[in-house]
């Protein structure tokens, strides 16, 4: 029986990751959204209330969680504030961003490391928009794309900082996908980014590494 923590799974590709890998034999999901309710009735499913920006939740959530080694941990949960065409930097959005998509999924993956599973697989859910080899790279979304870019960082600091052999960290950047947070105009099905998840879940890879549709990328 493999046991995996998916965050953010009441919607968009963290529900679509949670379908696919719920409906395997040997599987047992634990997924979160910020009131706890999700769409998936799955007995080998459990989702619990988790808001990442605040510390309490977090410690709530890992209560949940106690008792069960973690194969692997999916930190995909994350919020887009800005309006799509917003350059500014304002503070407040900037701090809310952090709290969300790097502090509170730091705090959450250090609580639960020492769980991690022998040959166990992080994967943070970032984003071409946290690259800094983006070729047609703009300044709209700035507080998104520095909380981006700070968690690809935390995937190289982890994967230099943990056993080689005993846990895996990989950054994911799935493309412009058809969510909430990516809109109806995406190209891509949450679907086919749960099916990149997988495939990287399942292979044996090099730590410390960015991918996007099965294949290495340029941080
Ligand atoms: N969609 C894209 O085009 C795209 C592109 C590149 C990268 N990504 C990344 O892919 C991941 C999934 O994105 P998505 O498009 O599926 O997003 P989404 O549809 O907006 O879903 C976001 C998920 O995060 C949860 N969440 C929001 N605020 C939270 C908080 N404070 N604490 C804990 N959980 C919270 C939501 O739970 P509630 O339902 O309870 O609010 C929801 O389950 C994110 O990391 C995103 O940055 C997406």
């Amino acid at each position: 029986m493999k046991t995996g923590i998916i965050t953010g799974c009441s919607r968009g590709i963290g529900l679509a990751t949670a379908t696919l890998l719920s409906a395997k034999a040997g599987y047992k999901i634990i997924g979160s959204s910020t009131t706890g309710e999700h769409p998936l009735p799955k007995p080998n499913f459990h989702c619990f209330k988790l808001d990442l920006s605040k510390s309490e939740s977090i410690l709530d959530f890992v209560r949940h969680t106690k008792g069960h080694t973690i194969d692997f941990l999916i930190n995909n949960a994350a919020v887009l504030l800005e309006k799509w065409d917003q350059t500014a930097i304002h503070p407040g959005q900037l701090r809310d961003t952090f709290e969300v998509n790097l502090f509170g999924t730091i705090e959450l993956t250090e609580l639960l490391l020492p769980r991690m599973a022998k040959g166990g697989h992080i994967i943070n859910i970032t984003s071409e928009w946290g690259s800094f080899s983006e070729k047609n790279f703009d300044a709209y979304q700035p507080h998104y794309k520095l909380s981006k870019a700070a968690l690809n960082m935390y995937t190289k600091l982890l994967s230099h900082r943990l056993d080689k052999a005993a846990v895996t960290v990989s950054s994911l950047d799935p493309g412009w996908t058809q969510t909430d947070m990516g809109g109806r105009e995406a190209p891509r099905d949450p679907g086919e980014v749960a099916l990149d998840i997988q495939e990287l879940l399942n292979a044996k890879v090099k730590t410390g590494q960015f991918w996007h549709r099965g294949t290495i990328r340029d941080w």
